[in-house]
């Protein structure tokens, strides 16, 4: 018997499906002749194999490992014994990048189907395929809640269902520092919920880049200053501002305190530790929300900005801290990304700076085209609360989001890298992650994988109702869109 071949080499995907079969997200284009015929799969003699002349072959560990992934989750209910006959043709994808051939394996996968006698099998079909925006991501936050590692490794892996590929990792804020730092081991032993239980250790970290690589997927840190940092005072005396009430410290504290140089020299010495830890050429600097309401209050910062000649403009005072930042992690050889304000303020920014657009108090459609105009790059995150819920379906919401739908130009249109899906922790822990997360980011990931014209509700609902269904087939607890029931739905029972 032929094995069934499965080659990397273009950007195409050959594979099979009946105009029935439901993908998430759907593909830039589908076709099935008009008589499709079916390919059994028995479990016993299907392999994924490496077509001859593909330019890696065994021992690309990152296909080698999804051959394996994806043949467990295919087969999960397989019953040893199952045999029949096979076609001697292969399956072929073809993909430009291994990258490309993880997305081709998930399409796969989506698209095997089991006939009544409970035989594996895919419908003859021909799909291309390739994502409209680059950047895909999730964004977590590690600080308002800890989420243990297995969470993140969860997520990664449904991640990876949904076609996307950057999860933006908000690892610390101002409730908690898990991030245990080799250079500053106080920061985490004083700024950790739990010094022992609630940190990632650097062996966590590097579990979760590898894992993430394995999946095609990048991995961003956020490290946002100057504001968001009050879990890194008590590790790190000195940096951030006292606050004053009167004549005297009040023993509250507020932002970093952009004024000493001691502060730079911390700041130098944790983003080249960063650096080296995170691969990615990006860092999420943050620079978002600034409270002035400390630095107003401290006659020493007082004193700085009539030095400076700043007046009575604290975003002055904060652009020359986060302009001195930048400057630093530019040094160490890094691209950064930053939150809106940092643009907003007119801080000097490199031309490769990505802006990442998340105020929905004021219209992000104005603000990518601002920031499009002044020639960034723009990430969109405002419509992509997904940590906000309410009654009802409100993944449409975030559906019929598009991206591109502001005043510019095309040249501007193409500044636009794609957007992420953020899950804000105030509210959310590990109990209750993975159900406000699934299917609902899958909206966003459809959004950003799929071609502009694809936003019929009726279709996508039932292909996400039906996706949500193969999450529960794989072991992810996602919610219900509607009412109804899936087949597989007490799997993890
Ligand atoms: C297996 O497939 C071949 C070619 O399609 C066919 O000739 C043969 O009869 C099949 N055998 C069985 C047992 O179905
Ligand atoms: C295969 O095609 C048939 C006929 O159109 C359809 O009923 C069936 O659902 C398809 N199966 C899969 C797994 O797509
Ligand atoms: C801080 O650094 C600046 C520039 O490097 C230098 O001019 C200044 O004297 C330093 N201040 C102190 C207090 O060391
Ligand atoms: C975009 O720029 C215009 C012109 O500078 C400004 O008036 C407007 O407030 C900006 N929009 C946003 C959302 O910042
Ligand atoms: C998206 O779909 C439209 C309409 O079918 C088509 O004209 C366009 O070429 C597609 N875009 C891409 C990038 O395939």
């Amino acid at each position: 018997m032929a094995p069934v071949a499965m080659a990397v080499r273009a950007l195409l995907l050959l594979a099979a499906v009946g105009p029935a079969a439901a993908l998430w997200p759907q593909p830039q284009l589908q076709r099935s002749p008009p008589a499709a015929a079916r390919c059994p799969l028995p479990p016993a003699r299907f392999r994924f194999a490496h077509a001859a002349g593909s330019a890696v072959g065994p021992g690309c560990a990152v296909l080698d490992e999804a051959f394996q992934r994806y043949r467990a989750l295919i087969f999960a209910a397989a019953r040893p014994a199952d045999k029949l006959n096979i076609s001697r043709d292969p399956l072929l994808l073809y993909a430009d990048t291994v990258w490309g051939a993880l997305r081709g394996l998930e399409t796969f996968s989506q698209l095997v189907g089991r006939d009544e006698n409970g035989m594996y099998y895919v419908n003859e079909t021909e799909i291309v395929d390739f994502p409209r925006f680059p950047h895909r991501g999730l964004l977590l936050d590690t600080s308002r809640h800890y989420l243990p590692l297995k969470a993140i490794l969860e997520t990664l892996d449904v991640m990876a269902y949904n076609k996307l590929n950057v999860f933006h990792w908000h690892i610390v804020d101002d409730p908690s520092f898990p991030y245990e730092s080799f250079t500053f081991p106080e920061l985490s032993r004083q700024g950790a919920f739990n010094p022992m239980t609630h940190v990632y250790t650097a062996s966590d970290v590097q579990t979760v880049i590898e894992y993430a690589r394995l999946r095609g997927i990048r991995v961003i840190a956020e490290f946002d200053t100057p504001g968001h940092t009050l879990s890194w005072g008590p590790g790190a005396p000195g940096l951030l501002t006292l606050c004053y009430l009167g004549k005297d410290p009040s023993g509250t504290y507020g932002p970093i305190n952009p004024i000493f140089n001691t502060t730079y020299q911390f700041v130098t010495s944790l983003f080249q530790e960063i650096s080296s830890v995170f691969p990615d050429y990006f860092i999420h600097l943050g620079g978002d929300e600034v409270d002035f309401t400390c630095w107003k209050s401290n006659p020493e910062i007082l004193a700085f900005m009539k030095k400076m000649g700043f007046g009575e403009d604290y975003t002055k005072l904060e652009s020359f801290y986060i302009q001195r930042l930048l400057d630093i992690v530019s040094s160490l050889g890094k691209g950064y990304m930053v939150w809106q304000e940092v643009f907003d303020n007119g801080v000097k920014v490199k031309p490769d700076t990505i802006i990442h657009v998340w105020k929905n108090n004021v219209p992000y459609a104005e603000e990518m085209a601002n920031v499009t105009k002044a020639g960034y790059r723009a990430l969109l995150s405002a419509p992509w609360y997904l940590n906000r819920i309410s009654y009802g379906q409100d993944w449409m919401a975030a559906y019929q989001v598009e991206p591109l739908k502001f005043k510019g130009s095309s040249k501007q249109k193409d500044l636009v890298i794609g957007g992420e899906a953020c899950m804000w922790g105030e509210y959310v822990d590990v109990t209750n992650l993975t159900p406000r997360l699934w299917p609902r980011a899958g909206a966003v990931a459809e959004r950003l994988w799929s071609n502009a014209t694809v936003r019929n509700l009726q279709d996508a609902y039932v292909r996400l109702a039906d996706f949500r269904c193969e999450l529960l087939r794989r072991g992810v607890q996602a919610e219900p869109l509607f009412v109804g029931y899936c087949d597989h739905e007490f799997g993890g029972f």
